[in-house]
């Protein structure tokens, strides 16, 4: 058996049941790849301890305060998936006790706040720490990279990014710390989608030179669960146009949507990318096809190949079954342990300095929206 890295995980809500679930079948992945062990949970809400304890007996440390898991010499590294408010305090917390750190988006309420992380990650050179965002690694995205990479789309014409939901269209829906400012921050739901959206733009070399954005905050009270209304203050709906270069100095827009209130979508990922030689496109809302079209003639032809399962980390899944969102963060996960190792990987998590180009540009965003003009991205 390979070598194993000890893990403490802070934020035992949706994703850290997430990552939990993942490292429970490592044994999918058929790579010599590190295997998480989790031996220590925090959550101040001790009724979502339960679900880890019963599933899994490797967990020796359950505490309330996460400074407990900081100062185990058991733990080598900690997933924190916590509200964005949390996040600056935990996160140089967790970089300063020397342990790696997978943390969640936006990584830092704000612009200051992912500075002041980006800081103790320089005093501290020797911490692995990475952003999660795992749609990249569906197997047809991959494919989609790849045609990127080699270079078979040509000349950039437009790229279009996005990350979808329909469940607020709900009013009836009670309000969540997600749709308050002051525990997700005043990015709205940009600060909840938009990092998804930058990860394959951004790795690219497609890094936005200015910005003009649209926000909408269309739903501004929401039932509080108590039988009252409260605020929900923050921003559904944001459309952000962009201006960037392709390799070759050629200017093209770049359009990024992340919205809350998107009629019919379901958790909708997408990217597409149009060129010269030919178009690309993944969606989540059709997770196994990769689709592509070649720019001949006067009339063109989306075609549809439907990937299977072919991940960057293979697995031991037949390649003609179906790939899900589950698979996406064991791979996110693959390529995290790896990482740690210093092992090159073919696409890697997203990281600190991509989490600082993605803070400037919707911190850029805010004020276009405030001025109702362009706004540079100055790095
Ligand atoms: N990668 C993804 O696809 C994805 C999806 C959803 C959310 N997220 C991100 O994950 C993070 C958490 O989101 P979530 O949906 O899991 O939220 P959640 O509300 O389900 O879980 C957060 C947990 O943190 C706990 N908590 C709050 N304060 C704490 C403290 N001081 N110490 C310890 N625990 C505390 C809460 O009790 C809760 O259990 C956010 O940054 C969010 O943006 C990522």
């Amino acid at each position: 058996m390979g070598k194993t890295i000890r893990f403490g995980i802070i934020g035992c809500g949706l994703m850290g049941r997430e990552f939990a679930s993942a490292s429970a079948r490592w044994c999918h992945l058929t790579a010599d790849i590190p295997r998480p062990e989790i031996v220590g949970i925090c959550d101040t809400n001790e009724s979502s301890h339960k679900w880890f304890t019963d599933n899994f007996p490797s967990i020796k440390t359950v505490a309330t305060d996460y400074m407990i898991l900081l100062g185990r010499k058991d733990i080598d590294a900690i997933y924190c998936a916590l509200p964005h408010v949390l996040h600056e305090q935990v996160y140089i917390d967790v970089i300063r006790s020397g342990k790696h750190l997978l943390g969640e988006k936006p990584f830092g309420i704000d612009k200051p706040a992912n500075d002041r992380i980006l800081e103790a990650i320089r005093q501290n050179p020797d911490v692995v720490v990475r952003c999660a965002s795992e749609f990249p690694y569906f197997p047809a995205c991959q494919m989609l990279i790849r045609w990127l990479r080699e270079d078979r789309c040509g000349r950039i014409l437009e790229v279009k990014a996005g990350f979808n939901h329909a469940s607020d269209l709900d009013v009836t829906k009670p309000v969540n710390w997600k749709r308050k400012k002051a525990i997700n921050g005043e990015y709205g739901c940009m600060g909840d989608l938009g990092i998804h959206t930058q990860h394959v733009p951004f790795r690219m070399g497609w890094i936005p030179k200015n910005v003009y954005a649209f926000l909408s905050d269309i739903v501004t009270t929401r039932p509080d669960g108590k039988g009252g209304t409260a605020p929900c203050d923050t921003y559904d709906n944001a459309t952000l146009v962009c201006s960037c270069n392709d390799k070759d100095g050629n200017e093209f827009p770049m359009f990024i949507e992340t919205k809350r209130m998107s009629p019919g979508s379901t958790n909708d990922w997408y990217l597409r990318v149009t060129g010269m030689k030919a178009s690309v496109y993944f969606t989540s809302d059709d997770a196994n096809a990769f689709h592509y079209l070649y720019s001949e003639g006067k009339e063109q032809a989306w075609s549809r190949v439907a990937i299977g399962n072919k991940p960057l980390f293979p697995t031991i899944t037949g390649d003609i079954f179906e790939f899900g969102f589950s698979d996406s963060i064991l791979q996110m996960w693959a390529s995290f342990l790896q990482e740690i190792e210093g092992q090159s990987v073919g696409f890697g998590c997203f990281t600190p300095v991509e989490t600082h180009i993605s803070h400037t540009l919707l911190t850029a965003a805010l004020e276009s929206h405030e001025t109702k003009r362009a706004v540079d991205i100055v790095l």
